[in-house]
């Protein structure tokens, strides 16, 4: 399958013949696997009369040497899938069986990708970034507080590197262009987060996404709709494990506290007017930055109030 696809994966149309001689099968085998392709990517391959089979668009696959290579640089190790039901779970499972961190799951496509408060990441085959990063932690409270925010931190450089200027964080871990959603981070431990433990950073980027059918249930974008081109996501991979051993480094060794400027600088709510729903319970109030913990700090009634992350969500209210 992978070598029918990555024969496609130009855009370009392909005949039965010149793929069928080239995989050294029958033109009616071509046409099953291509059947077969579209079944298990959910990918739709365009056929016509006399030239051939084609997909829509370019895609970008995931090069798995040039990823092994990479992050065996910073001495991470690689697991890689074509199809998954979600990197994070991956990684919990490969903790359970042993898997040593520092490691990375990389995947084209998950069946089940997981977001923030329960809801689903649609994870389409081959058009976005499914990455997660496992490493471990042992200094408890001082390198967890704040960590994704830290990680935030980490996804935006690697966005704006692409020339991806107009984007930010909003707290406590999305990443926005405008008031679209380009960029989501999920955390979840394994261990003892008090003495040693492991931390799960599950990163999910929309990369060369064009469409969702619906199934996205906010404004969202992405990089290949912003900067009009189709983006290399292997080498956008390796760009974000860069950028997260550089930052997430300086989180373990000195905390939230070294990594808050930058993260406050990037803040599109900075100044604004929100309102700051947990359940039922919801405050309004002026964002006045983070604290050296991650913490949200809202001006609310002339009075100061902080806030941890989990499961508050966070909107404008003017
Ligand atoms: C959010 O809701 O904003 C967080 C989305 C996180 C999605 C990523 S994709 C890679 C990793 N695996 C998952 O199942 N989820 C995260």
């Amino acid at each position: 399958m992978l070598r029918l696809l990555t024969f496609l994966q130009d855009g370009d149309f392909h005949s039965g013949e010149e793929i069928g001689s080239s995989l050294g099968v029958s033109r009616a085998s071509v046409w099953k696997q291509i059947a077969r392709l579209e079944k298990e990517t959910g990918l739709s391959i365009e056929r016509v009369r006399g030239n051939g089979y084609r997909l829509p668009a370019s895609l970008s696959l995931l090069n798995e040497n040039r990823l092994t290579e990479a992050l065996a640089e910073l001495g991470w190790q690689l697991h890689f899938s074509h199809r998954i039901d979600s990197t994070n779970a991956k990684a919990l499972a490969l903790l359970r069986e042993q898997g040593r961190p520092p490691f990375v799951v990389l995947a084209e496509q998950q069946t089940a990708g997981r977001g923030r408060r329960g809801r689903q990441w649609v994870s389409p085959f081959g058009a976005n970034l499914y990455f997660t990063h496992v490493l471990a932690v042992d200094g408890g409270a001082r390198q967890l507080s704040g960590i994704s925010l830290a990680v935030g931190v980490a996804v935006l450089r690697t966005l704006r590197a692409l020339g991806l200027e107009g984007a930010g964080l909003k707290w406590p871990n999305d990443l926005l262009v405008g008031e679209k959603k380009i960029a989501g981070i999920l955390l979840e431990l394994a261990g003892d987060p008090a003495g040693e433990c492991e931390v799960v950073v599950g990163v999910g980027i929309n990369v060369n996404m064009q469409e969702a059918h619906g199934l996205i249930d906010q404004p969202w974008t992405s990089l290949a709709q912003e900067l009009g081109m189709t983006i290399d996501r292997t080498e956008l991979a390796v760009q974000l494990a860069r950028n997260l051993n550089e930052v997430l480094a300086r989180q373990c060794q000195y905390g939230f506290a070294a990594v808050k400027a930058e993260w406050e600088a990037s803040h599109l709510w900075q100044g604004r007017l929100v309102k700051l729903s947990a359940g039922a319970n919801e405050t309004v109030g002026v964002v006045l930055g983070v604290d050296d913990q991650g913490a949200l700090r809202l001006e609310s009634n002339g009075l100061e109030q902080r806030f941890n992350g989990g499961e508050l969500s966070l909107r404008l209210h003017e």
